[in-house]
């Protein structure tokens, strides 16, 4: 079996200092707001597992399908050697890639989360034994150093991820995307479509309530690691759409007037009643943003795949 590298770009202490500077940061910030990669502890991972097999979250589904139909014609595209997926999480879809792009050497899977690192790359290395995996625990918003690997790249951002970052973060990660590839190499990029408000609201306020516990998993993430004393029974979940900004956004709204305290950043929190932290957006696409964000990155897209429905695209961009 080909050996499995797992290497912390992001050592642990500069993970610990990045949230207590995050949660300083947004807790005392008005409106209130926490960054959506703090969900994902072992728990939260999981949680997103769930998520991706509930009735109303298509994004997954759709970003099957087209990958299911379409991967021959990515690997055609660009017969890629190594890949590189940021935000990789169980890398469950990139299997179809895989299985595709008959010259693959490498796989480069990134996320802050070493669990969902650590099992997906110990699962791919047993089906594959041919296949190179070198997992990265890092964060894609700040500056990345690759392994040393044969081109050509493709990169690829599945899931939609690209929704969670704001405008402005948006153009600086894609600079920085495009700074990763050479002439010839690729980014791969999923991006969830603007579409009906009901059918988006209800992706991400499901029935069973899993996007509620997914939601509220940051407080408990915030208490573990810095000894808060949130109770999330406290907070309802809360999910909207923001029509003139094309984004989904949720939020944890205080369910009374309280004081939350972060022992660890000698810090006292007052909510109102009814006041919401902000912890993620969710933005959705159209065809001519993405070229637009994509081109004032250098990228040219020369693909545009969409599921049958609609709902959801792929694209295929250049490094030029
Ligand atoms: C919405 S999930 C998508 C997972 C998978 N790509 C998919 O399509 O199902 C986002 C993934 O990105 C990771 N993530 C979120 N913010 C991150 C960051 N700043 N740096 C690295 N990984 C991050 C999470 O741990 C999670 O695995």
């Amino acid at each position: 079996m080909s050996p499995f590298r797992i290497t912390r770009t992001l050592p642990e202490d500069a993970m610990a200092a990045a949230l207590r500077a995050d949660v300083q940061e947004g807790l005392t910030a008005d409106p209130k707001s926490l960054p959506p990669k703090w969900f994902y502890d072992a728990h939260g991972s999981e949680l997103f597992e769930r998520i991706t097999e509930l009735p109303e979250y298509y994004p997954t589904r759709a970003e099957r399908e087209i990958l299911a139909g379409r991967a021959a014609d990515i690997a055609a595209a660009l017969p890629a050697r190594t890949l590189v997926e940021l935000g990789s999480g169980s890398s469950e879809k990139t299997r179809y890639l895989i299985g595709a792009l008959t010259e693959l050497d490498t796989y480069v899977p990134v996320d802050v989360s070493d669990s969902a690192l650590t099992q997906a790359g110990q699962a791919l290395v047993a089906e594959r034994p041919q296949l190179r995996v070198h997992a990265l625990i890092a964060d894609f918003t700040a500056p990345l150093t690759l392994p040393e690997a044969p081109g050509p790249r493709l990169l690829a951002f599945l899931g939609g991820t690209i929704g969670n970052l704001l405008p402005a973060q948006r153009a600086e990660f894609l600079a920085g995307v495009r700074a990763l590839l050479s002439p010839g190499d690729a980014l791969l990029l999923g991006t969830d479509l603007v579409k009906d408000e009901e059918v988006l609201v209800r992706a991400y306020d499901d029935a069973a309530g899993v996007t509620a516990a997914f939601n509220k998993n940051v407080l408990n993430v915030v208490n573990r690691e810095l000894g808060a004393d949130f109770d999330p029974a406290a907070f309802d979940h809360v999910a909207l759409w923001d029509a003139a900004q094309e984004w989904i956004e949720m939020r944890l709204r205080s369910r009374v007037a309280q004081t939350v305290k972060v022992p660890a950043l000698d810090l006292a929190v007052d909510f109102a009643a009814g006041e919401e932290l902000r912890t993620e957006v969710s933005a959705k696409f159209r065809r001519e943003g993405v070229e637009r964000e994509l081109a004032a990155a250098g990228l040219h897209l020369t693909r545009w795949w969409t599921d049958s429905a609609r709902r959801f695209a792929l694209s295929l961009s250049m490094a030029r």
